[in-house]
C-alpha cells in the first residue's frame, strides 16, 4: 500500500530535498508551509516528476493550537513518515530582539513539532509502525550567544526526540533527530540579513553543506532507525565541544563565530 508522509516546511529548502526524496520512495505527500506561492511549485513539480498524490496545507506554524488544525485537516488518513522541519532564526542580542518572532519560534520549534508528533504518534504507535524525523541543528550542542533563543529551542528538540527515541524502543516506531551545521538555504540568509541589520556588514563565510547531501544524510539516518544524525566530520566534532571544553567556554567560542562570520 502506498505510504504517506507529512513535511512541514516544505516550500523550500531541506523541506523540499525531503519532499523529493520521500516523493522518489513512492510516498503521497502532505507539505505544510506558510509560503502558498513557492508550495504550490513544489506540488506542480513534484506530480509532474512522480507518480505520487501531493496534498497541500498552507499554515502558520507558529499560531496555537495549529497542530490540532492540521490533525483535524488529515481526516483519518494514515501518516507513515512524520517530518517536524519548518523553522527559522533569529539573530541578535537577546534584550534588543523582537519578542513577537521569538515567541513564534518558540511556538514553531517547541509547541506545534511537540504537539504535531503526540497527534500523530499515537496511530504509529498503535500501528507498531511509522518514522518521525525532527530537525534540530548543531545549535543544539551548546548555548549560543546573539542567537539564544534559536540555539535553546534546538537543544529542546534534541531532548525530546532523544527521549521519546528511548520511550519507542521495541513499538516499531523510530524517531530519528538530525542535527545539521550550516547548509545552504534562505535560513542561512535571512540570519545574515538581520546581522547586517545591526552591523551595516553582511559577510557570510561558513563552508556550507547543500541542502541535497544534508536532507539525503537525514532521510538514510531516519530509513536505519538512528536517533542522532549529524553530518559531515567537522560537525561531529563540533558536537562533542561539550567533552574538550567547558560549557561557558564553548559559548564563547560560538559568540566569537557569530560575530566572525555575520557581522565583522
Ligand atoms: N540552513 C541551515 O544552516 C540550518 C542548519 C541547522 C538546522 N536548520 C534547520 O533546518 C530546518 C529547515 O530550514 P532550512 O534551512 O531549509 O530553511 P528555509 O529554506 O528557510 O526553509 C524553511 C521553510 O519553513 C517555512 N516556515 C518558516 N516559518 C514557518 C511557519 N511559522 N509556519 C510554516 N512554515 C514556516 C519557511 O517559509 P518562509 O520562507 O516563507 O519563512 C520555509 O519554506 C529549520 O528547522 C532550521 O532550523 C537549518
Amino acid at each position: 500500500m502506498t505510504k504517506t508522509a507529512l513535511i512541514t516546511g516544505a516550500a523550500s529548502g531541506l523541506g523540499y530535498e525531503f519532499s523529493k526524496l520521500l516523493a522518489n520512495d513512492g510516498h503521497n505527500l502532505i507539505l505544510i508551509d506558510i509560503d502558498a506561492d513557492n508550495l504550490k511549485k513544489v506540488r506542480v513539480e513534484l506530480e509532474k516528476s512522480y507518480d505520487i498524490a501531493v496534498k497541500l496545507l498552507v499554515k502558520d506554524l507558529s499560531q496555537p493550537n495549529v497542530a490540532a488544525e492540521i490533525k483535524d485537516a488529515l481526516d483519518d488518513q494514515v501518516i507513515d513518515v512524520l517530518i517536524n522541519n519548518a523553522g527559522f532564526g533569529l539573530f541578535g542580542s537577546f534584550h534588543n530582539t523582537d519578542w513577537k518572532r521569538e515567541l513564534d519560534m518558540l511556538h514553531l520549534h517547541i509547541i506545534t513539532s511537540t504537539h504535531l508528533t503526540k497527534l500523530i504518534l499515537d496511530d504509529m504507535v498503535s500501528r507498531n509502525s511509522g518514522k518521525i524525523l525532527n530537525i534540530s541543528s548543531l545549535a543544539a550542542f551548546q548555548p549560543g550567544p546573539l542567537m539564544a533563543i534559536y540555539y535553546a529551542s534546538k537543544s529542546y528538540l534534541l531532548s525530546f526526540s532523544e527521549a521519546i527515541a528511548n520511550e519507542l524502543k521495541g513499538t516499531g516506531v523510530t524517531v530519528t533527530v538530525l542535527c545539521p551545521g550550516p547548509t545552504k538555504t534562505a535560513f542561512q540568509q535571512v540570519v545574515s540579513e538581520q546581522a547586517a541589520d545591526e552591523s551595516s556588514e553582511n559577510k557570510i563565510d561558513f563552508n556550507m553543506a547543500s541542502s541535497s547531501e544534508v536532507a539525503e544524510y537525514g532521510y538514510k539516518a531516519m530509513l536505519k532507525g538512528k536517533t542522532v544524525a549529524i553530518p559531515g566530520i567537522l560537525n561531529k566534532f563540533l558536537a562533542s565541544l561539550h567533552r574538550f571544553v567547558t560549557r561557558g567556554a564553548a559559548a564563547n567560542i560560538v559568540r566569537r563565530v557569530q560575530e566572525k562570520n555575520r557581522t565583522e
